[in-house]
Order: structure tokens, then sequence, then C-alpha cells
């Protein structure tokens, strides 16, 4: 199987690159290469490369960007997402493309399943809900894998942005959001469901997403805060013998945080669809940071 993989040198396309290597032939073009903003050069890289799979893990994540920048996040996450998927089209290939929790507004008390309708309340969530109507409309077998929070222990996000500050002599607190709730989810777990997929898919990637593609929400177990996540790193860290300097997390509410877009107050996601579909288990979003936290210790032991 031929897999174009596209955002390769982000947390979760990096992850991808690595573990479907046993699974067929990867391209994984970087932005030099192939700068998906260039919505020809989107086409003509599909055209060329004739991929069985296209997965499309590039995206514009940063939130309070998008709403400086709407028109770049729509270009990236919904009209490049439209134009790779139209390319696929033509090469009767399928695509797996992630979307977000950031779809919906927020206010369900508990997680959100698939059938529940999205209404995002940022720029960002409304570019992701545009591309997966983009992908949606072409027809193709694809998967659109809904995630949210995500992490890992080499990119940058507020898993490792903590660690790092914590880390810096001149110490000091930050305060975090106690009232958003979200699963943290590390980049292995979304990989690990793009692997169940393309694993059962093997012999026919296409006719496979035809029968069982479709949207799947994926993320750790369990939810908490920014703040809770923030406070759980910080007691990780202490136990994994990191020397911390910097001060407790504050609790705040996020709307007295500068950020420039809104922010549901739930990106909580029910896995029950995925876990039916490809028998996977995911992990409790403690248990899976704990693992996170060590790859981060040992990356940066000497010798
Ligand atoms: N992080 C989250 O919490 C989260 C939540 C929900 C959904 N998602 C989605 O999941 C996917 C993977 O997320 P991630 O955390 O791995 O993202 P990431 O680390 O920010 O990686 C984004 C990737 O997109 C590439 N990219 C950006 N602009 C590009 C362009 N114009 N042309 C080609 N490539 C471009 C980046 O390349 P460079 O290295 O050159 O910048 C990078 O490889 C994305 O679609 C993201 O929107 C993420």
């Amino acid at each position: 199987m031929k897999i174009l993989v596209t955002g390769g040198t982000g947390q979760l396309g990096s992850r991808l690159a690595e573990v479907l290597a046993p699974f067929g032939d990867i391209v994984a073009p970087g932005r030099e290469v192939l700068d998906l903003t260039d919505l020809h050069a989107a086409r003509e890289a599909v055209a060329d490369i004739v991929p069985d799979l296209v997965i499309h893990a590039a995206g514009f994540s940063r939130v309070d960007a998008a709403e400086a920048d709407p028109e770049a996040a729509m270009t990236l996450n919904a009209k490049a997402t439209g134009a790779l998927a139209g390319a696929a089209a033509e090469a009767t290939a399928a695509m797996i493309f992630y979307s977000s929790a950031y779809v919906f507004d927020g206010g369900r008390q508990t997680p959100y399943r698939e059938d529940d309708q999205p209404a995002p309340v940022n720029r960002f969530g409304s570019s992701k809900l545009a591309g997966e109507t983009a992908l949606g409309l072409t027809g193709i077998p694809h998967i659109i894998y809904r995630c949210g929070w995500l992490y890992s222990a080499r990119g940058r996000n507020f898993v490792t942005s903590l660690l790092d500050a914590g880390q810096r002599p001149e110490g000091g607190s930050i305060a975090v959001a106690s009232d958003q709730s979200g699963s943290p989810t590390p980049v292995g777990v979304v990989a690990e469901a793009t692997i169940a997929a393309v694993k059962r898919g093997r012999e026919d990637i296409q006719a496979y997403l035809e029968a069982k593609g479709g949207l799947y929400h994926i993320s750790c177990r369990g939810g908490t805060s920014w703040h809770g996540l923030a406070a759980a790193v910080i007691g990780i860290a202490r136990k994994k013998g990191l020397a911390w300097h910097a001060g407790e997390p504050v609790a705040a509410s996020h709307l007295d945080l500068p950020f420039h877009a809104a922010r549901p107050r739930s990106s909580r996601l029910s896995t029950g669809r995925i876990e039916d579909q490809f028998g996977i288990s995911p992990p409790n979003w403690r248990d899976a940071l704990e693992g996170t936290i060590a790859d981060y210790v040992k990356a940066r032991a000497p010798g």
C-alpha cells in the first residue's frame, strides 16, 4: 500500500510516519516540498504520487491565531483538505483526516458522540468542520478522526511547554483554566487508532473504508480541566525527579485569560464507536500522561 502522509514534521504526522512504515510505502513530503496552501500543488502531489491512501495530518491548529487569520485556517484545514480529497477521488485513493472536538460548542455535560450536532464557537472549529464537509462531499472512502488536547514528548504543546517552563531557574507561576474540560491525549493513541484501521484494511483500503469508514471520536478515557492537567504534569514530573522551579498553577476562569478565541467548556469525546468498530481500548488520560513524561525525562537524561 502506498501512503501519502501530510504534516510529517508535526506531533501526530511524525509518529504516524514511524508506526505506519511496516504497512506500506510511506511518502511524507514536508512543507518545504509541498506547501498545502498551494491548492494546485496539493492536487498535483496526489496525482504524481498516486497513493492508495492519503493521511492528512497537516493542519492549522493554533486556535487563537485562527481567530486573527481565519482565511489561513480555512485554507489549510478546509480548502487543502478538499483539494487533497478531490485529487484522491481521481486517483481512486482513500483518505484519513484529523478533525477536532472544537467542532462542538462545549455545552454538553457528557462526552460528545459522533451523532451530536456540531456548532463551533471559534474559527478554528469552523475550519475543521468545513474540512469534514469538503472531504465528505467527494464521496471517497474515508475516516474522519475527531480528537483534541493532543500532546507528545517531542512536540510543542501544553505539557512540554509547562515542563520546559517549570525547569527554568527564574520560576514563576501560571494561571490555568479550571472551567474547561477535555481528555488530554498523547498522539500515540490517535496513531494507534489510525493503525487499527490501516491494519484491518491492508488488503484493500478503499473497500475497507467504504464499508467501515466514517466519523470516529478518539481520545483517552476520563477527563480533567487544563488546571487539573497542569497539576498532574507537575506531580508526575516531581515524582520522576525533574527539578521544578515554578510555583503551583493558579486556577482561573478561561474568561479571565488572554485568549482571542472563544473556547468550548467541554471537549470530551465519547469513544464507544471506535472501541466497538476497531477493538481498541484507549488508556486513562493520567496513565497515558505518565508514559509521555517518562519519555520526556528519558530524552533529556545526560549521556
Ligand atoms: N494538537 C491538537 O490538540 C489537535 C486537536 C484537534 C485536531 N488536531 C489536528 O490533528 C492534526 C495533527 O495535529 P498536530 O498536533 O500533530 O499538529 P502540529 O504538530 O501543529 O503539526 C502540524 C503539521 O502541519 C504542517 N503544516 C502546517 N502548515 C502547512 C502548510 N502550509 N503546508 C504543509 N504542511 C503544513 C506542519 O509543518 P511545519 O512543521 O513545517 O510547520 C506540521 O507538520 C492536525 O490536523 C490538527 O489540526 C490537533
